[in-house]
Order: structure tokens, then C-alpha cells, then sequence
């Protein structure tokens, strides 16, 4: 087994072969994998020679990874990393299929997230930040409405149901963790399900357990698209979640068993974690806890998906899994940051288009 050292390059066309030094990932190849030279994929491989599953080699080569057909080979690179999936949801939505312009056209105006955040918590912040971000990338309106952590209950819900009301406002989406004053059920309650883009609202939860179409929470749909992305079919397979909120461990047992995948659920209560983890195929941490899952808990071959996001003693972000160690192990595992954030925003700008349509009939 060797590593190669590879730097993530934003658009190849100013990639000129060289590692400035800041290498951003290590990819571990088993000597049977076939290693794809990185200067002949960048210099010598044109678009139509490649067939990249799920992206283009184009000037936006932020990804390295994927299933690659080169000369009718077969070249499995390892590492997901969804680096701009909001560039490529941007292209798809606007180049490929002219979706977003359709809808533009269709509804006379761009879609509309609100975004409501209270109080001060700094990861929140950040969240919201990102999504305002991802709300200007793709040209939607984006309408922030920030209050103070004693904002009443009341007030709160009077907000949400004005945006309700709202026709510029096709999706609402309420920050979460709320001050303990504010009661989460209500305010995900009195959000129209309609334009529920987080799918908190029991309707759609109801609406995905029995399969239904329905808003799906941003961060188990991002997992979701992730694996059709690289065609991990769940079908048949040992899935094992660490985590059973209801943003990410509940819905992501609905998605996937929606695909026929055999779920198990690991909680606080659960005894043994590491006798049910090692048979899972596909293992997926979101239990909060900083690099939680470690090597021996994992199965050889592993597909690992990384849903955590915590801060090591100097501020670092880092996952849930022990992604050093843990890599050497997984056919595939996703990176932090970079892996499952970034795809939730993309979900969430997903189904703020859904949201959009559904407002108009479309
Ligand atoms: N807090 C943590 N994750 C989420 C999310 O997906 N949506 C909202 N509204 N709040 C969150």
C-alpha cells in the first residue's frame, strides 16, 4: 500500500503540476487499486475521454475522486469529498437542464429562503451564514431574520407565521438548537409544511416514514445523494447508524430503508457498539462526539460517512471518526470538513427549488 499526496486545484486550467505544499488529503491506494496519474488526468484527459460518475473532469476539478472510466478501464479513486457541491448544483440547476431558469421563468421570480436564527450561539451563526452563502451562489433571495435570545415564544411564531403568509418566501427554515424557553415542537409545528425546507415538520416526517414524496432534512439527504452520487446502493447491505436525533439518525433510517438496507440504530443505550459496527457495510456516525469511531470498530472495506462536526482542544474541526486511522480501512470515507457539510447546504438550496415549485403548482 501507497499514498499519494494529493492538492485539491479549483480549476485546472491554472493547475500547472506543481504541489504548492498544502496538501489537503492523503489517498491510500491498495496495491490492487489502479492508481490514475494525476498530471495525465489534468493535462492529457479531455471531458469526453472520462467518464466521471458523479463529475465532470471540467475546469472545476475540485473533486479527485470518483468513479473514473478512462479507456474503458475502471479507476476507483477513494476519498469523497464534495468540495463545491454547490457549484455543481448550481450547474445542474442552471447549465445541464436549465431547471432554475425554467422555474424563473415559470414563477416570475427567484426562489425565496428565510432564514430565522435567535439568540447568539456561534455555531449557529456559522450555519446560517453558509447558507445565506449558498442562498447568493445560486442567485435565490435570501431574508434573515435575527432576534434576540429573550425573544418570546409568541413573537417567534408570529414571525414564522407572517413568512408563512409570505409569497417572496417560498422556504423557512428556523436555526436549531432554540433558547430552552422556545419550544422546538411547536415552532417546527407552525412552519407550513409546505415550505418546511428542513423536513422538522411532522408532516413530512410522517410523509418519509411512509414513503412518501416530502421535504427530507437537509443532512440525511445530502447522505443519501452522496451514495447514489457514487452508486453505494444501501440494497441488501448492513447499514449501522451511530445516532438517533431526529435531524439525522431518524430520517436517515427512513431514507434508507426506503433502499432496502437493513438498519441498525447504535444510542447512548446501546451495549457493545463495536460487535454491531464491525458488521456494518455502510457505517454512518452522527453521535457528536469527537473521533468517536476509531479503527477497530470498523469493518474492512467499510463504506464510513462522517456526519459529525466537533472542535478538538485547538479549535479544529474535526468528525466523529478517527479519519487517519480509520481510512486505511474504508473503501470510502468522507473527510471533515469538507464531506457531509457541505452537502446538507446543497440539499437545502434543493429543496428550496422544491419548495419554490410547490408554492406555484409547478
Ligand atoms: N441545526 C443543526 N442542523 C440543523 C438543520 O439541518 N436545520 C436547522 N434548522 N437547524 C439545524
Amino acid at each position: 500500500m501507497f499514498e499519494i499526496m494529493m492538492e485539491l486545484v479549483n480549476d485546472v486550467r491554472n493547475y500547472d503540476g506543481t504541489c504548492s505544499g498544502t496538501t489537503i488529503y492523503k489517498i491510500p491506494f491498495e496495491e490492487s487499486d489502479v492508481v490514475v496519474d494525476l498530471d495525465t488526468l489534468f493535462e492529457g484527459i479531455t471531458n469526453s475521454d472520462v467518464e466521471c460518475n458523479p463529475f465532470e473532469i471540467k475546469p472545476q476539478a475540485y473533486i479527485l475522486c470518483g468513479r473514473l472510466l478512462i479507456d474503458g478501464k475502471e479507476h476507483q479513486i477513494k476519498l469523497i469529498s464534495m468540495n463545491s457541491p454547490i457549484t455543481i448544483l448550481k450547474n445542474k440547476f442552471m447549465n445541464k437542464k436549465g431547471k432554475f431558469k425554467e422555474i424563473k421563468e415559470k414563477i416570475g421570480k427567484v426562489p425565496g429562503l428565510a432564514i430565522v436564527l435567535v439568540g447568539e450561539n456561534p455555531a449557529s451563526k456559522i450555519y446560517v451564514n453558509s447558507k445565506i452563502k449558498g442562498c447568493a451562489e445560486l442567485g435565490f433571495e435570501s431574508f434573515a431574520h435575527y432576534l434576540p435570545e429573550n425573544v418570546t415564544e409568541e413573537e417567534l411564531l408570529n414571525v414564522i407565521r407572517e413568512l408563512n403568509a409570505d409569497e417572496k418566501v417560498d422556504g423557512i427554515l428556523v436555526q436549531l438548537p432554540l433558547p430552552k424557553h422556545i419550544d422546538e415542537k411547536k415552532v417546527v409545528e407552525t412552519i407550513a409544511f409546505s415550505k418546511d425546507v428542513d423536513g422538522f415538520n411532522p408532516i413530512n416526517v410522517g410523509k418519509l416514514a411512509i414513503g412518501e414524496k416530502s421535504f427530507i432534512s437537509c443532512t440525511p439527504y445530502g447522505v443519501v445523494k452522496m451514495l447514489e452520487e457514487y452508486n453505494i446502493n444501501p440494497e441488501g447491505k448492513n447499514v449501522v447508524i451511530i445516532g438517533r436525533s431526529n435531524i439525522v439518525g431518524k430520517p436517515l433510517l427512513q431514507c434508507l430503508l426506503n433502499k432496502n438496507a437493513t438498519i441498525t440504530i447504535c444510542h447512548s443505550k446501546t451495549r457493545d457498539i463495536k460487535a454491531i459496527t464491525k458488521n456494518a457495510d455502510i457505517l454512518i456516525a452522527a453521535v457528536g462526539r469527537p473521533h468517536f469511531v476509531t479503527e477497530d470498530m470498523v469493518k474492512d472495506g467499510a463504506v464510513v460517512i462522517d456526519v459529525g462536526i466537533n472542535r478538538n482542544e485547538e479549535g479544529k474541526l474535526i468528525g466523529d471518526v478517527d479519519f487517519e486511522n480509520v481510512e486505511k480501512k474504508a473503501s470510502y470515507i468522507t473527510p471533515v470538513p469538507g464531506g457531509v457539510g457541505p452537502m446538507t447546504i446543497a440539499m437545502l438550496m434543493n429543496n428550496v427549488v422544491e419548495a419554490a415549485k410547490m408554492q406555484n403548482g409547478i
